[in-house]
């Protein structure tokens, strides 16, 4: 069987994975960039944005593994565009004609629309289904590769919820967002059925990995 991954999904230290105020302007809301700050450091980054350099520590190790063995994502409405976005016939997503996934991907909204097929080979299907069809969709589009759970915050929630995701890796910036979109909502006990590693990063972000546990501990 194939996994549900999650990478550098980022939540600050109060647990909100986005601010309060989402708009076009500001894809996060009030908290800015402060969340992926971490991110924007390193040589992944860099070469994802096509500019030498960056760094090459914890941070960036853990980065890379966004891409590799990945071959579908799915992803909310809300990281597909910014409030209203269903309104816009011409909005094609935040990153310009070649986005940043190279796979089919899934953008889970009770607005359905046409595909969009991007350069790069990022394909954008629309669909209003619940996560677990959602993923099996993914993943008979993936093949024998795994299916990335892109985010946003609430979409990751539902699909934590209904015990689809299998190895999620966070990233806690030392930030207090205060308002926002909050991760952990209503998931009491997730923790028993992972197991968690802390790595904590000289640039003062922790990365945790989840991996589903063979056997739950009761
Ligand atoms: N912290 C990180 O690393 C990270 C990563 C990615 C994104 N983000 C941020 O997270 C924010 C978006 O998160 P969010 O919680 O606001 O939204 P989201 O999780 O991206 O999307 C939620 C929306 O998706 C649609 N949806 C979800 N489940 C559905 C289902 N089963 N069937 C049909 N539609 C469904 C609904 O929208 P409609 O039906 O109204 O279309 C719902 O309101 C953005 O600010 C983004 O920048 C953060």
């Amino acid at each position: 069987m194939t996994l549900a991954r999650v990478h550098n999904f980022s939540i600050s230290l109060d647990g909100f994975g986005t601010g309060e105020g989402q708009s076009r302007e500001t894809p996060f809301g009030h908290a800015g960039e402060r969340l992926h700050e971490w991110m924007f450091a390193t040589g992944f980054w860099h070469s994802m944005t096509g500019r030498p350099g960056g760094t090459g520590g914890v941070d960036d190790a853990f980065a890379r593994q966004h891409g590799p063995g990945i071959g579908a994502e799915i992803m909310g409405s809300g990281k597909f565009g910014p409030p209203g976005w269903h309104e816009d016939p011409e909005w094609k997503g935040w990153w310009g004609p070649n986005p940043p996934f190279h796979t089919p991907t899934f953008v889970l909204t009770r607005h359905p629309r046409p595909s969009i097929e991007m350069e790069g080979g990022t394909t954008f299907h629309f669909l209003d289904t619940s996560p677990a069809e959602a993923l099996e969709t993914a993943r008979e589009a993936a093949g024998d590769l795994d299916v990335r759970i892109g985010g946003g915050v609430t979409l990751l929630r539902d699909f934590l919820a209904a015990g689809l995701i299998d190895h999620m890796h966070l990233v806690v910036a030392p930030i207090l967002l205060g308002r926002g979109e909050r991760l952990w909502d209503g998931l009491e006990n997730l923790e028993q059925s992972y197991d968690i590693e802390a790595t904590p990063s000289p640039s003062g972000v922790t990365h945790l990995t989840f991996t589903r546990a063979t056997v739950e501990r009761g």
